[in-house]
């Protein structure tokens, strides 16, 4: 069976987004938290995954679920968008929250928030084909993997999902929130940074002996589709700026700073000429109020250019980004060992 890059991903993305629409009844919001009828939650995971569970313990995805309802500000925001309990509104907790159905709070930002909620792949991205560990056949260890793929599971491998889920939180398209609520319009995200300090648990497939840093032709690619997402995240949430107030002017200023990186990219790496047509679809969008059709479509064009870019290359060729790639230095958190 071969299943095109493009059949991977729409689905899931649209039943995900379409759950979450339902879930925040807000019409047209692209954030979206992992489906809560598929979501197993992390001690699941944990069974087979300790040390990661410990490292995910560390962070502040983890923390927030304890530390958010006590948090002022947050009380503030609530107060201003109308949200009686936090742990209730759907709003706060598709980005904040990890949700069981019906409607059981059960962590903050957890595993299936980032790798998809796992009913369906969970039995299959570790059966080993129902032999032993070492005794499938490579084709059946690759249909393993496509069919946790096609159930909605998000590997390492596929940087584009990887990073587009980060940044579905990460960015935040709600005008509302933002010029009413008070909330931030998103983190200054760089996906190598923002990934390989606290985030960080490379612990599987050495079995927990160390923690290590993505290689680096793996921080290549993660460094540029970071950027290239990033361009897409921005181009949706300038689609939904309606007022001359302080979301509009985030979102436009992201979405520029976005495709001149991707522009700068392109340059240096001639090699791959998706960036140049990303960049060009970025230069042509119009950063303007109450353009969300032609934005929607040029995040759409970018995206489809950025999902090509990520399944085509491995980053051993892009010496040529090594400069812009952010130092250990910062990193974001404590890294767990
Ligand atoms: C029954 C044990 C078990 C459970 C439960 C389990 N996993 Fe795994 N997981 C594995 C095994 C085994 C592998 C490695 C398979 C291999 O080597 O091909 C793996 C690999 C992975 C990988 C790496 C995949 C890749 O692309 O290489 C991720 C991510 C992952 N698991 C996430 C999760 C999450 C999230 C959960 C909970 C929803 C979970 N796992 C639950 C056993 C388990
Ligand atoms: C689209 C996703 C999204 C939605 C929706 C959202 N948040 Fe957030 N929120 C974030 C992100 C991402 C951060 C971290 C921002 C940063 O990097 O500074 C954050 C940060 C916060 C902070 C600062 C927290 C801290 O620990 O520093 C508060 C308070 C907060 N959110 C409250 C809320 C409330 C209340 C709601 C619901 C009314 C809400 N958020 C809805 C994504 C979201
Ligand atoms: C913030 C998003 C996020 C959360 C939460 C998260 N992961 Fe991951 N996971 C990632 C990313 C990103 C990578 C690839 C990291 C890299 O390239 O350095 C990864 C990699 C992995 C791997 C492969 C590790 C290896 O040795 O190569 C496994 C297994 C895994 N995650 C399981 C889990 C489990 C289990 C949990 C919950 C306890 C979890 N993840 C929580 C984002 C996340
Ligand atoms: C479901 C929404 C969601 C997803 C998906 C998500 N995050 Fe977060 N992330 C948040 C929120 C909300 C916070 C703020 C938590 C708090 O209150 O401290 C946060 C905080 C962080 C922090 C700590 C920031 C700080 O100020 O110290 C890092 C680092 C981070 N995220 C990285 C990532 C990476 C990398 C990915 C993807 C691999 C990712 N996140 C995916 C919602 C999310």
């Amino acid at each position: 069976m071969t299943i095109k890059p493009t059949n991977l991903v729409a689905p899931v993305w649209l039943a995900r987004i379409a759950t979450v629409m339902l879930l925040a009844g807000i019409g047209v919001s692209v954030a979206r938290a992992a489906d809560p009828e598929l979501v197993v939650g992390p001690n699941a995971c944990a069974e087979c995954h300790k040390k990661e569970a410990t490292i995910w313990q560390r962070t502040h995805h983890f923390t927030t679920f304890r530390d958010l309802p006590n948090n002022k500000d947050a009380d503030a925001i609530a107060e201003k968008m109308g949200v009686k309990r936090l742990k209730s509104e759907s709003l706060c907790l598709n980005c904040h929250f990890t949700t069981q159905a019906p409607d059981k709070v059960i962590a903050g930002i957890s595993c299936e928030s980032c790798h998809s909620g796992a009913k369906d792949w969970v039995k299959v991205h570790s059966g080993f084909s129902g032999k032993k560990e070492g005794q499938e056949t490579k084709a059946e260890i690759a249909e393993r993997w496509e069919k946790s793929e096609a159930a909605g599971m998000i590997r390492p491998t596929n940087y584009y999902a990887l990073a587009k889920n980060c940044l579905t939180c990460h960015v935040v398209p709600n005008e509302k929130l933002v010029n009413v609520g008070g909330h931030a319009a998103g983190s200054s995200f760089e996906l190598v940074s923002w990934s390989q300090g606290e985030i960080r648990h490379n612990v599987w497939f050495n079995k927990g002996a160390s923690n290590p840093e993505a290689s680096q032709a793996r921080k290549r690619m993660l460094f540029v589709v970071g950027r290239v997402v990033e361009l897409e995240a921005a181009l949706i949430g300038v689609s939904k700026a309606t007022a001359k107030d302080t979301y509009a002017l985030k979102m436009a200023t992201r979405a520029d700073v976005a495709r001149k990186a991707v522009a700068a990219l392109a340059n240096v790496l001639p090699n791959a000429p998706e960036l140049k047509a990303i960049a060009d679809v970025g230069q042509g969008a119009g950063l303007k109020l109450n353009n969300e059709a032609e934005l929607v479509a040029a995040a759409g064009k970018v995206s489809e250019l950025g999902q090509k870019f990520s399944k085509g290359y491995d980053g051993s060729g892009f010496a040529a980004v090594d400069q812009y790639i952010p130092g250990a230095d910062k990193y974001k958190g404590q890294v767990s060992n």
